[in-house]
C-alpha cells in the first residue's frame, strides 16, 4: 500500500475524475477528505468509501472562498490529525472564446481553477510546515492547458497558468520537503464515471448525446483509447507517494500520447 497512514484531500469530488482519483488514493490505504461546492458530490464520494472500509470525511466549500477553504483545512486536520496529500481538481468548464466570453465568466472560471488551487495550496501546506508533514501536492491540468483549444479561452489560459503555478510552489515549499507536481488528464472514458455513479446509488447518466464527441476524441489519439478516471487515479497514487520522492515541479501526463502527437500524423490512418 503506497498511502497507507497517509491523509489525503481531493476537491471536485463528482463521479468523474475527482471521484477516481479520490478511489485510487483509497486503494492505497489513504484516509480521503473529499471537498466540492456541490454537497452530493462530497457526501456520496465519501460515503461510497466509508462502504469499502476506508476511512473519509465530506467538505461542503466553495474552493474560491478563503474562509471555508481554511475551516476545510481545519476540520480535516481536526478530524485525521494532518494532511499529507492535496489534490486541487475541482473544476468549471464554460467554453467560450475570447470574443463571446462575458467577463464575469472569465472571472468565475479563473477564479475556481486558480484561485481555488492557490487557496487550497497556501492552507493546506501551511497544516503540513506546521505539523512537520513533508507533503505532497497534485495540481489537475488538462491537454487543453498545453495547446491552443480554440473558444475555451478561460479553460486553456488557467490550465497553462496551473502549470507555473506547480512550479513556482514546487520551489517556494522545496525546503519544508513538500513536493508539488501536475497530473495532465485528456478527454476521458465517460463510461467509468457512469459506472461509478451508479456506485454511488445514482441514477445511470444518458451517454447517448456524447458517444459521438467521445468517438471523434478516441479515433484522433495516438493510442487510440481514452484513458479513464482510475487511470489517474493509479497515476495520482505514485507521484503522491514516495515512490515518486525525488520528483518535484514537474507534470505527469496520462494522455495516450496526445501531447506528444505531431500535429500532421493522423493516427487512425497508420
Ligand atoms: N473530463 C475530462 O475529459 C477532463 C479532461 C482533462 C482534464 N480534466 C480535468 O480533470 C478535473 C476533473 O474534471 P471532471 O471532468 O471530473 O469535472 P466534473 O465537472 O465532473 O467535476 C468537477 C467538480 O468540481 C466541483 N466544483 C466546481 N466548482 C467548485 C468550487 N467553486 N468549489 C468546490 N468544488 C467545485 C463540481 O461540483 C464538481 O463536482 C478538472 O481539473 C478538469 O479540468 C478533465
Amino acid at each position: 500500500m503506497k498511502l497507507k497512514d497517509k491523509v489525503a484531500l481531493v476537491t471536485g469530488t463528482s463521479p468523474n475524475i475527482g471521484g477516481g482519483i479520490a478511489e485510487g488514493l483509497a486503494a492505497e490505504g489513504a484516509a480521503l477528505v473529499c471537498v466540492d461546492a456541490m454537497a452530493a458530490n462530497a457526501t456520496d464520494c465519501a460515503n461510497y468509501l466509508k462502504s469499502t472500509g476506508a476511512q473519509a470525511l465530506a467538505v461542503t466549500c466553495d474552493v474560491t472562498a478563503e474562509a471555508e477553504v481554511a475551516a476545510a483545512v481545519q476540520k480535516a486536520c481536526d478530524t485525521f490529525g494532518r494532511i499529507d496529500v492535496l489534490v486541487n481538481n475541482a473544476v468549471v468548464f464554460n467554453k467560450k472564446g475570447v470574443l463571446t466570453m462575458p467577463l464575469e465568466d472569465w472571472r468565475r472560471q479563473i477564479d475556481v481553477i486558480l484561485t481555488g488551487a492557490f487557496l487550497f495550496t497556501k492552507h493546506a501546506a501551511r497544516s503540513m510546515i506546521d505539523r512537520q508533514v513533508r507533503g505532497s501536492i497534485l495540481n489537475i491540468i488538462s491537454t487543453a492547458g498545453h495547446q491552443g483549444e480554440p473558444n475555451n479561452i478561460g479553460y486553456s489560459t488557467a490550465k497553462s497558468g496551473l502549470i507555473n503555478f506547480t512550479r513556482s510552489a514546487a520551489m517556494e515549499l522545496v525546503k519544508h520537503g513538500i513536493r508539488v507536481n501536475s497530473l495532465t488528464p485528456t478527454a476521458t472514458d465517460p463510461s467509468e464515471s457512469a459506472e461509478r455513479a451508479q456506485r454511488w446509488g445514482r441514477a445511470a447518466p444518458d451517454l447517448s448525446a456524447v458517444k459521438p464527441i467521445f468517438e471523434m476524441y478516441r479515433s484522433r489519439i495516438p493510442m487510440q483509447k481514452l484513458p479513464k478516471p482510475s487511470d489517474y487515479g493509479r497515476a495520482a497514487a505514485f507521484i503522491v507517494s514516495t515512490e515518486a520522492e525525488m520528483m518535484t515541479g514537474t507534470d505527469l501526463r496520462i494522455d495516450a500520447g496526445a501531447i506528444a502527437r505531431y500535429w500532421p500524423w493522423d493516427p487512425a490512418a497508420s
